[in-house]
């Protein structure tokens, strides 16, 4: 798995065609806004530089992320992506990701995002389930989705899918078909997210009235065991909470969140750490573009710098996230400075079964992965 210690970017691009029902990314419906908002991104990439030095110079990733890049006319993306080159400058063996959503994907937009130089696609998928893309307020139907999926393969090899568990409707089997689907459309990584309600109220008002739609807890833990076992079986082993991947095909910048590499963000909420402080820019975009052009910062929030101690127990569990886990020595160092309760109830995980060593590693087991919170909640 790569280990770059290279910083990488992230441009989050905040407008969709359509809000889905499910979704609390920041995002605005239509294009009204694109113009000034790039405008506005071009200043902020040139301001940041000024100051970057060192370890925030060459990033060896990029990723537009969002809302949706794939909506937006590709050549603003490539005019992001030359002031990056020309202002913090950038690796040639660059990995650079768009997110994507179907709708948007034909073949001259599949060529204009590579004629750019994006050479990883992320395509939000969701569900190849008709029936379960409508509560979602999806845009697109499944035949639509392989189609999508199936062309990008062929223009980038390098493609992501994302699908979520836990839609209202949604069966094992349905969920299992949906898996296949991508697979037999040649994908070499995929995400799949717990649907997480409380950032869907849309979606919260359908479960009151229908609650039998949606799967309980337990339900939603073995779908995800099947989710496992079937994309291991795929040749797709996962490599982090919610991430599988043909190997050498993990996604090279969302690594970097888990190893604690420098990620710069630009544009409207976008978050950053430099290696010692995370910043988040602000959320709203007429903020966004007033500050861009009063050559304020765009910095909204920003978290003290972490003494070392806390740093490394952070970089703990983010670590543990990836199935590879951490060196037995840092967890070691960590799990010894805990209070005498948290020592016992750590000791209670390795016998429970959720935490395993092996190889002078420590990781999660699967049961542990679907218990992680409280295995985090030990460190914090
Ligand atoms: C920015 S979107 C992906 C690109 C594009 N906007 C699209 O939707 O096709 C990122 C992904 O986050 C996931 N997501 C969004 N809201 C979620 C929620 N409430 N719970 C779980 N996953 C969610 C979806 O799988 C979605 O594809
Ligand atoms: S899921 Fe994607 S397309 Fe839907 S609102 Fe969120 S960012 Fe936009």
């Amino acid at each position: 798995m790569n280990e770059s210690r290279a910083p990488g970017a992230y441009v989050h691009v905040p407008f969709c065609a359509h809000r889905c029902t499910y979704c609390s990314f920041i995002a605005l419906e239509g294009r009204g806004e694109e113009e000034d908002f790039f405008e506005g991104l071009e200043r902020e990439i040139r301001s940041r530089g000024t100051e970057a030095t060192g370890a925030l110079l060459d990033f060896d990733t990029v990723y537009f992320g969002g809302g949706t890049p794939s909506y937006v006319d590709a050549r603003r993306l490539g005019g992001v992506l030359s002031s990056l080159e020309e202002i913090f400058g950038v690796s040639s063996n660059v990995e650079i990701t768009a997110e994507a959503n179907p709708d948007d994907i034909d073949a001259s937009k599949l060529a204009a995002l590579r004629d750019i130089g994006v050479n990883r696609l992320s395509v939000g998928v969701q569900s190849l389930v008709d029936a379960e893309l409508v509560p979602l307020e999806r845009r697109h139907d499944a035949a639509a989705a392989r189609r999508a999926v199936t062309a990008a393969v062929r223009t980038f090899g390098n493609v992501s899918a994302d699908l979520m568990i836990g839609i209202p409707g949604q069966t094992l089997e349905s969920l299992l078909g949906s898996v296949d689907g991508l697979v037999s459309c040649g994908i070499s990584h995929l995400s799949v997210y717990l649907l997480e309600l409380e950032k869907a109220p849309r979606l919260v008002s359908l479960k009151k009235e229908r609650p039998e739609l949606f799967p309980d807890d337990d339900e939603m833990a073995d779908l995800w065991e099947a989710v496992d076992d079937r994309l291991t079986a795929a040749g797709l082993p996962r490599y982090e909470l919610s991430n599988w991947a043909r190997p050498g095909f993990e996604s090279r910048h969302n690594l970097k969140y888990w190893q604690m590499t420098p990620v710069l963000g630009f544009g409207v909420g976008a978050h950053s750490f430099d290696g010692r402080i995370r910043t988040a820019n602000t959320g709203m975009l007429t903020e966004y573009l007033r500050r861009t052009r009063a050559g304020e910062s765009t910095v909204a929030t920003s978290e003290k710098p972490q003494e070392d101690f806390l740093g490394r127990k952070e970089g703990l569990m983010l670590g543990l996230r990836l199935s590879g886990g951490v060196p037995s020595s840092t967890f070691e160092e960590i799990r010894k400075s805990l209070s005498p309760d948290s020592i016992a109830r750590m000791n209670d995980a390795f016998l429970a079964g959720l935490l395993e060593e092996e190889s002078d590693r420590v990781r999660l087991t699967r049961r542990g992965v679907l218990l992680s919170n409280e295995v985090f909640s030990l460190l914090v």
